[in-house]
């Protein structure tokens, strides 16, 4: 039985509430944290980067006491000039042996931001983390781009499916860009077809997903469109009330109940 509440959302930091989730619980956790003086004033709250990833670190020790044995960890980070971060954090997970790293996937945005001084900057990673090295949710994802072989696969079976298969380089779903209609209040909103690409892929429904840093509510909404069971913790009480409204304005059954924590 299920004893942890689920689909409800708090506007609380996501290590206080962490406490009371038992360990082993969760099935997925979708986790696209502040990433350290990039963009947003939730990037810039630490005075130095070790402070924020210490900060980090604890997130990461919560993270895998919560997730059951087969659980995944999908974590965000940015590399490029002067964001070395996410480096030491895979280095820190793989030191401190707490998840397999099973890839290191890159998002290739549409849009650039850049300098008359370097290369534009149109990338974002997401590794994917396992509790276990073999036993995890992977439901297989493919593009909607068809396979021009027409003959046998690798193994020299019929192919099972016509289209393409997703590679660890992801450049076939633009990010929320200002035309969109996904644009809105909060400054990283995520796609909501990329938040729809790893909720699939790495669960199934009726699994429980832990969003930790809300948002704009993407994930939540991706969620509930797929049958999954979501809690979802937000530290600014601005961006937690503009959520629910945005979250209700995708999904018309969502209903805001609590954010008291049984
Ligand atoms: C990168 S954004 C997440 C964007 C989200 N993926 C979306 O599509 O809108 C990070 C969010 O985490 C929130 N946040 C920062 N520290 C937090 C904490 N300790 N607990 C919960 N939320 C936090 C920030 O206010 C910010 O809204």
């Amino acid at each position: 039985m299920n004893e942890l509440p689920v689909n409800n959302l708090y506007n609380i930091d996501c290590m206080e509430y962490m406490k009371s989730i038992p360990d082993n619980s969760i099935d997925l956790i979708i986790a696209d944290p502040p990433y350290y003086n990039v963009k947003g004033d939730f990037d810039f709250i630490w005075k130095t980067e070790q402070e924020y990833l210490e900060w980090f670190y604890s997130c990461l020790r919560e993270f895998h006491r919560i997730l059951k044995p087969t659980g995944t960890l999908m974590l965000w980070g940015g590399l490029g000039k002067n964001k070395t971060t996410l480096c030491r954090i895979a280095i820190y997970i793989e030191e401190n042996n707490l998840f397999t790293m099973q890839n290191w996937i890159t998002q290739r945005n549409t849009r650039g931001i850049g300098t008359k001084y370097n290369y534009m900057s149109a990338r974002e990673e997401l590794l994917f983390l396992t509790k276990d090295k073999k036993n995890y949710t992977f439901n297989i994802p493919y593009t909607e781009e068809k396979s021009t072989r027409k003959d046998l696969g690798a193994n020299g079976k019929p192919r099972k499916n016509e289209f393409k298969r997703v590679s660890n380089v992801w450049n076939d779903i633009a990010e929320a860009s200002q035309s969109s209609i996904e644009r809105c209040f909060h400054p990283t909103v995520k796609a909501l077809k990329l938040c729809d690409r790893i909720v699939e892929t790495h669960s199934n429904a009726g699994d429980t997903v832990f969003i930790p840093f809300i948002g704009s509510g993407s994930e939540i909404i991706s969620c509930i469109r797929n049958n999954r069971n979501y809690i979802g913790t937000e530290l600014s009480e601005d961006y937690f009330r503009q959520a629910i409204d945005r979250i209700k304005s995708f999904c018309p059954s969502f209903e805001y109940k609590t954010d008291k924590i049984k």
